[in-house]
């Protein structure tokens, strides 16, 4: 897959995209929006893939939006325009499979935000965070003020949201901004880490279970046990499960197949 603004690359199975616009600090244009969606569905679609983890590499995630492309936008602009952020990380949010952001340096506004679109955060100790768009006179408007309160709770995401303020990693954890913090020379390492241990389960099983979380946050706590009874009936008609409790009941580790 050959990309202008992001690279992709995949080793045993994980994925990598890297953001890749340094000279902007990773400003997220249309062109970055449009490739991310297209490499989220494509590797979506690849069964060899296990797991996925975005990154901007070690020195930044991303410094947010790019401001010059949105600065002489009119509303009927933005208002008629193709909204290219939301169908990305609709894209990206909803992969069938564990997305993991390895997060160093800045992720400030529409960077936060796409973090926010990962189903786990691991942060190097030199992270910073925040959403600055009111400094700019706007607000964050790529999920934002969505996800972050459904993440953090209202209370921090609006401190966040109306100060503009950056907050460091060790705070971002203490919020529950992110999953964990990690000296920033082991932040690959730590999320290859992860993401083998994510691809070693049963892909259904984690199809599922990413599914039942993130589409239960959409439903009332009845209708959400509800979906994640069907979701845990439907792992019954797999090998995965057989395979699974046959090895439990062996005393052995299981060989999932993801069938
Ligand atoms: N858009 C476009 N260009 C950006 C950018 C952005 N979001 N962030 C940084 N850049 C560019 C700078 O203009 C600069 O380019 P030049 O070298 O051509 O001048 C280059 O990247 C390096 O940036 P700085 O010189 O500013 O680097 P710094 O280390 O002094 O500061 C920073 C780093 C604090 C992150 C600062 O760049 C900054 O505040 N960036 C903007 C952050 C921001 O406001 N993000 C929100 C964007 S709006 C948004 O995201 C909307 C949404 O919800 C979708």
């Amino acid at each position: 897959m050959t990309f202008q603004t992001i690279i992709v690359e995949i080793e045993e199975g994980i994925a990598t995209i890297t953001l890749n616009r340094p000279e902007v600090l990773n400003a997220l244009n249309d062109q970055v929006f449009k490739e991310l969606g297209e490499a989220a569905a494509a590797l979506s679609a690849d069964n060899s893939v296990r797991a996925v983890i975005i990154t901007g590499g070690n020195k930044v995630f991303a410094a947010g939006a790019d401001i010059s492309q949105m600065a002489s936008s009119t509303a009927v602009d933005v208002a008629t325009g193709d909204n290219a952020s939301y169908r990305a990380f609709q894209i990206l949010e909803t992969m069938p499979k564990p997305v993991i952001a390895a997060i160093a340096g800045y992720a400030l506004g529409g960077g936060c935000e796409l973090t926010l679109v990962a189903d786990v955060r691991i942060a190097a100790d030199n992270a910073q965070f925040g959403l600055p768009e009111i400094k700019l006179g706007i607000l964050p408007g790529a999920g934002g003020t969505q996800r972050l309160p459904r993440l953090i709770g209202a209370g921090k995401a609006k401190e966040l949201i109306f100060s503009g303020d950056f907050i460091k990693a060790d705070e971002a954890l203490s919020v529950g901004l992110v999953n964990k913090v990690v000296p920033a020379e082991e932040l690959f390492a730590e999320a290859r880490m992860m993401a083998k241990r994510f691809a070693s389960r049963g892909a259904i099983a984690l199809q599922l279970a990413k599914s039942a979380v993130n589409e239960g946050l959409r439903m009332d706590l009845e209708a959400g046990l509800q979906y994640e009874h069907k979701c845990f009936s439907l792992l019954f008609a797999t090998e995965d499960q057989k395979e699974g409790m046959r090895a439990f009941l062996e005393k052995r580790p299981a060989k999932f197949q993801g069938k």
